[in-house]
């Protein structure tokens, strides 16, 4: 049996990628088709960062020609993640709220202590990692811990100057550009910041700071639900929230809630999905050992339950909480089962990034008119 391009590639105009429009063909995704005898090579080049729809395309690719052409032939299928990752992303991006910066991004918990700091940590070293240019904002006024995630406790923002103005110059380090609210107070020093003051020094921090070019802006948010989260939300355009669970009956009711917040009218800001952290405990040592020590699938079902997405679960283990403490994310690791983790994570959430930009227009900040104390802060 000899197998010839042209009917090969007939057979993958069936196909279309999710989240493109065209067949594969015509999208230009398939690269090459080379045939020799019965043996197919298709070179793909794709430019989603969600793992499903690779294996998807894959095996439809198979599917098509062995239906199609030929159900003997042999098929090796090549795909290539065009670095055309960020360019795509770009290109989905409908406004740019704030000069320089593309995507906000509020990570949320109901619960304090489910892990929302070491989600965010990880989250931004991965997305660093991809090649995106990231920012974190700690805005956790209650307990900031990117100092000491990030390992830059003792550092300073100092000020430099752009154009004619003074601006706060975040701390880096494993490529991510820090501000915390912790690099402003003391160690163990307790401040206590009413919403519209934490909402002010937070915008000094976004507006007055010398970020640069940003794709992503990760805010730490503080945990729960009130009215410091209102004025942080009111005056920000905040592209999307990403919210933290553990399994737990009681961290999902204050997920809940977290989800609902951010739903609510006067918020009005997209849940990009629901995070499980801490989704079992695994020994090092013995890494198919899974204990649910919170509940099974908790998040996940929650995350069905109230219809948003599901992004993905963290297992809790050892080095992931020394990782945090010694100040070096876990997610900086290579090559093993927790920097998997974090990665297929990530790519989840930019893929809802991508969705929601594709879907909605930019979030906009609102103008407080009855919030005494408050002013408007809309860019
Ligand atoms: N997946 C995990 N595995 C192990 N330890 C974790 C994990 N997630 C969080 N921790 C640990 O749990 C504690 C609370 O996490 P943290 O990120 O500070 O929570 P939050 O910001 O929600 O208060 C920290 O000591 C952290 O190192
Ligand atoms: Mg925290």
């Amino acid at each position: 049996m000899k197998l010839e391009k042209s009917d090969i590639l007939k057979a993958l105009e069936s196909i279309t990628v999710a989240g493109e429009g065209k067949n594969m063909v015509e999208s230009g995704a398939v690269k090459n088709v080379i045939t020799f005898g019965d043996e197919v090579v298709v070179d793909l080049v794709l430019s989603t960062p969600a793992l499903h729809i690779r294996k998807r395309a894959e095996v439809d690719v198979l599917k098509a020609i062995h239906e199609k052409v030929y159900e003997k032939a042999k098929v090796k299928v090549n795909i290539k993640v065009e670095a055309a990752e960020k360019p795509d992303l770009k290109n989905s991006i409908k406004g740019k709220p704030i000069p320089g910066i593309t995507n906000i991004i509020a990570v949320a918990s109901g619960k304090g202590g489910v892990g929302k700091s070491t989600v965010t940590s990880n989250l931004a070293v991965s997305l660093a990692k991809m090649g995106f240019k990231v920012g974190l904002l700690d805005a956790d006024i209650y307990g900031p811990s990117a100092p000491i995630m990030f390992d830059v406790e003792r550092e300073r923002p100092l000020s430099v100057k752009v154009g004619d103005k003074s601006k706060m110059k975040p701390i880096e380090n494993y490529g991510v550009k820090i501000l915390s609210i912790g690099f402003f107070t003391q160690p163990n020093q307790a401040v206590v910041w009413r919403g519209p003051m934490a909402a002010k020094a937070l915008n000094q921090m976004i507006f007055d700071a010398a970020w640069g070019e940003l794709d992503f802006m990760l805010i730490d948010l503080p945990p729960g639900t009130g009215d410091i989260h209102l004025s942080i939300m009111q005056s920000l355009p905040i592209t999307g929230a990403v919210v933290v669970s553990t399994p737990q009956n009681v961290a999902l009711a204050d997920a809940k809630k977290g989800v609902a917040m951010f739903q609510q009218d006067s918020i009005n800001v997209p849940v990009l999905g629901i995070v499980e952290n801490m989704a079992y405990f695994t020994p090092e040592e013995l890494p198919n050992n899974k204990y649910y020590i919170f509940g099974k699938e908790g998040a996940k079902y929650l995350a069905e339950d109230i219809g948003v997405p599901f992004l993905g679960e963290i297992p809790l283990v050892q080095s992931i909480r020394e990782a945090g403490d010694i100040g070096r994310p876990a997610a900086l690791q290579t090559a093993t089962p927790i920097e998997k983790a974090f990665e297929e994570l990530t790519r989840n959430i930019v893929q809802e990034v991508v969705n929601r930009n594709e879907s909605l227009p930019p979030t906009e900040a609102i103008k407080i008119t009855t919030m005494a104390g408050c002013s408007a802060v809309k860019k």
